[in-house]
């Protein structure tokens, strides 16, 4: 597998520990790993832009000379034809999981049967860990210890106050007007 390229896709909003465990075994089994940020049009509006959350996972990977980060847009398949991967990355923490992956997976592959999908497990620790969870814990003032890194716990919690200070003042914003 060492002359594969692979791509590690997703939406990292932020990036937890149950990613980082599946980066370092990624990149153990793989010759490169793209851990690659998309630009997803659909999904309500997310807690970091594409620049802060990139900047994260570089911070978390920086001491793994085969992975890099980038943000992409369009479909994955295409993606990985332009970075010559041959592989996409796919966590599974449950059976929940299954059946949505199993729909992309098969869908990609008819897209663009070069490019295989890999499915590996994360440590049972984090198999009920996700960036949703994370984002709504934090939210609700919740513990967020063992479930991201200590830098992303900060970052998390500053851009919460942030959003929390902004929404309060438009809110007051709009009350005083006549
Ligand atoms: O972390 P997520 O949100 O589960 O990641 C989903 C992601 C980004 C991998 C998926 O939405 C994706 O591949 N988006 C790119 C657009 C695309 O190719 N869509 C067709 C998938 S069959």
């Amino acid at each position: 597998m060492k002359d594969i390229v692979a791509i590690y896709p997703g939406s990292f909003d932020p990036v937890t520990n149950g990613h980082l465990d599946l980066i370092h075994r990624g990149s153990k089994l793989f010759g490169r790993l793209i851990v690659a940020i998309a630009r997803n049009l659909d999904k309500a509006e997310p807690l970091f832009d594409l620049e802060e959350r990139k900047e994260m996972l570089e911070a978390m990977t920086a001491e793994l000379d085969n992975v890099s980060v980038e943000i992409f847009e369009g479909l994955l398949v295409h993606y990985c034809i332009q970075r010559n991967a041959n592989a996409v990355l796919r966590g599974i923490r449950a059976v929940s999981d299954y059946e949505f992956e199993l729909q992309m997976a098969l869908m990609n592959r008819k897209m663009e049967p070069r490019v295989e999908t890999v499915f590996m497990m994360p440590a049972e620790k984090y198999s009920y860990l996700s960036a949703r969870i994370v984002r709504e814990i934090a939210k609700l003032g919740g513990p967020l210890t063992g479930l991201v890194p200590e830098m992303v716990e900060q970052r998390v919690r500053r851009k919460i106050a942030q959003k929390q200070t902004s929404s309060t003042g438009s809110h007051l914003k709009r009350r005083t007007k006549p």
